[in-house]
């Protein structure tokens, strides 16, 4: 399966992508998180990334189009992907659409206010980027990873002020993706309220035969 998962910040996509690409047996390739791991290496890439994604606006396509690339070039990306928040503009995807075919793009929709408290409450893990939350999806020890054992942080860009910029970085430049897939036969919607697993079997349900 070749897919990608659109949606606003916080919807679930990564939760729901970690489920599924474990449940297919293919990488799920998140940008938010290769450039994440670029910022805290400091790497060049990563310097040039640092203040969009702090300040809740995309990196430029050029650097973003480039390190995609280069993921997808790689052995494991041969057998399928999801990918987790690329395309985020048209010129992203016009770029995706030369490289891959796609099978399906799963549009997971959510209220704003849900959107704001699922960014509040997230914590995720420095080391293993193991994704909890603190009421809905609490690591069993309290602050502690339950994969790797680290202590878990607020990612910067979950301030409220800065989620509120995301939210509307993503109505502006991400969200006429949404027509330009369902143009091309390849839209599935999601309602991503809910328990995680009740939003996995509408995964699953929306991208059956
Ligand atoms: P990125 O990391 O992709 O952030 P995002 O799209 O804003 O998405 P999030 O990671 O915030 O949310 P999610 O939908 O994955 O939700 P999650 O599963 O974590 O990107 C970060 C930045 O990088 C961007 O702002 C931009 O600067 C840059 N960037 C990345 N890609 C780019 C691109 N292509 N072009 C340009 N710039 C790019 O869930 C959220 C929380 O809710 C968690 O705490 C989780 O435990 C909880 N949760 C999940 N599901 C449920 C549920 N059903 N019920 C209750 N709680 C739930």
């Amino acid at each position: 399966m070749r897919l990608v998962f659109l949606g606003p910040p916080g919807a679930g996509k990564g939760t729901q992508a970690a489920k599924l690409a474990d449940h297919l047996g293919v990488p799920r390739i998140s940008t938010g998180d290769i450039l994440r791991r670029n910022v805290a290496d400091g790497t060049d890439l990563g310097k040039r990334a640092k203040g969009y994604m702090e300040a809740g606006t995309l990196v430029p396509d050029d650097l973003v189009i480039e390190m995609t690339k280069r993921r997808l070039a790689e052995p494991d990306a041969k057998k399928g992907f999801i990918l987790d928040g690329f395309p985020r503009t048209i010129a992203q995807a016009e770029v995706l659409a030369k490289l891959t075919p796609l099978d399906a793009v799963v549009d997971f929709y959510l209220e704003p206010e849900e959107l704001i408290k699922r960014n509040s409450g997230r914590r995720v893990c420095p080391k293993c980027e193991a994704v909890y939350h603190v009421l809905s999806n609490a690591p069993r020890k309290p602050g502690i990873c339950d994969r790797c054992g680290s202590t878990v942080v607020t990612r910067p860009d979950d301030r409220e002020e800065v989620v509120r910029t995301r939210i509307e970085t993503y109505e502006n430049q991400t969200s006429p993706l949404i027509q330009y897939y369902k143009d091309r036969g390849l839209l599935r919607e999601v309602y991503a309220s809910g328990l995680i697993d009740e939003v996995v079997l509408r995964v699953r349900e929306a991208l059956s035969p």
